[in-house]
């Protein structure tokens, strides 16, 4: 097929990828950058930056200076498409989005819950706001909240399927009956969630999906279902330029696709992670101390959380991958190398002309 571009407001990527936001500090200046450069959009994660030993006021302090310091390295690096990831859930998100705002970042996407104010912490209209959901419904509350109130729509949608990496907004439930629930079948609601305000506001919305893709037919099939784009995360984990430990690559690689689960994470919503010494560990003795002087996820229970899910991911990130989690979409299992972004492109792009 010829390879479309995708357009969000006024911007236009070559390539209909998006690399996706992956905390912690797994998509950072250097991996959003050299997507950016390979003609996608470059995911900057802005969550868990900052020092997490700190108390609130220095944690949001050093978090605001670690963005401004990774958005400034990927502007030396690349003059193409960069958006920043924000998760509704952080008790510092505002302060996030104002940052990645004032440092001239035009693509905001907003997941881990409803961003029904986003809007109003956002006014340049030059900013493109994009809100990541998992069903045509949560897609439709945003845009009739955000027509009410501010008389404003999305931008764009990346709608989120069960097979992705990360945190999911599925319940367990769901989870237990995937198929009823692939971005194939939701797809359609999605689309038909967004057409009148399509044609109210007269501009495409374009949609975005994630979750599972994994190669050039993956990516085709998608787009000839009425997707614009797709966001692709596990992938980039194995590349040159994601700089997660070699441990975090290492157990992607030797991972099979009984290794790869569905956890609950100790926020309450499941995620996908890799089996392995660190969960049998949680399984088997409970809950642990944490020593947390502030929360960085506002819904957080530190009472009944079984583990500070910022050190165990950072844990990981680090290299201690013996005592952390390791977030990882369902196709993990399939990657048998580490590769640089402009390989990784140029394989996705060669398998999508054949498609
Ligand atoms: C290691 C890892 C961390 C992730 N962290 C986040 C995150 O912090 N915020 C978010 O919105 N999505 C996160 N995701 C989801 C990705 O942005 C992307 O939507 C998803 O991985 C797509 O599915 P795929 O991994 O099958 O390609 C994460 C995914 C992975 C693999």
């Amino acid at each position: 097929m010829n390879i479309p571009s995708l357009k969000i407001g006024n911007m236009i990527s070559e390539m209909p990828i998006v690399q996706g936001g992956m905390g912690v500090r797994v998509s950072l200046s250097s991996l959003a950058a050299a997507v950016a450069n390979e003609g996608g959009i470059g995911t900057i994660s802005s969550i868990a930056l900052g020092d997490i030993n700190a108390t609130i006021g220095e944690y949001e302090k050093s978090s605001r200076e670690a963005l401004i310091r990774e958005i400034r390295k990927a502007k030396k690096l690349t003059s193409g498409l960069l958006a920043v990831n924000i998760m509704e859930a952080l008790s510092n998100a505002r302060d996030l989005i104002a940052t990645a705002v004032r440092e001239g970042i035009k693509i905001i996407v907003v997941g881990a819950g409803l961003p029904l104010k986003l809007p109003e912490i956002v006014e340049d209209d030059s900013v493109n706001l994009i809100p990541i959901v998992s069903s045509g419904r949560a897609a439709g509350l945003i845009l009739r909240s955000w027509d009410k109130r501010y008389g404003k729509t999305a931008d764009g949608f990346i709608l989120e399927g069960p097979l992705a990496g990360g945190h999911l907004g599925f319940s367990n439930e769901q989870l237990d009956n995937i198929d009823d629930y692939s971005v194939e079948k939701l797809l359609p609601d999605v689309l038909d969630a967004v057409k009148s305000y399509e044609e109210k506001y007269d501009k495409k919305i374009p949609i975005i999906v994630g979750g599972g893709i994994f190669d050039g037919k993956d990516i085709a099939r998608m787009l000839k279902l009425g997707a614009s784009g797709v966001q692709m995360g596990t992938r980039f984990v194995c590349t040159d330029e994601c700089n997660v430990s070699p441990q975090f690559k290492q157990a992607y690689l030797e991972a099979t696709e009984d290794d790869i689960e569905i956890i609950k994470s100790p926020v309450g919503m499941p995620g996908r992670a890799i089996k392995n010494k660190f969960l049998t560990k949680v399984e088997n003795n409970g809950k642990s101390r944490i020593k947390c002087q502030y929360k960085c996820l506002s819904v957080c229970n530190i009472a009944k959380a079984k583990y500070c899910i910022a050190k165990a991911l950072l844990n990981s990130w680090a290299g201690d991958v013996h005592n952390g989690l390791i977030f990882c979409g369902q196709n993990a299992y399939r990657i048998k190398e580490v590769i640089s972004v402009k390989q990784l492109f140029a394989e996705l792009c060669d398998d999508l002309k054949m498609a």
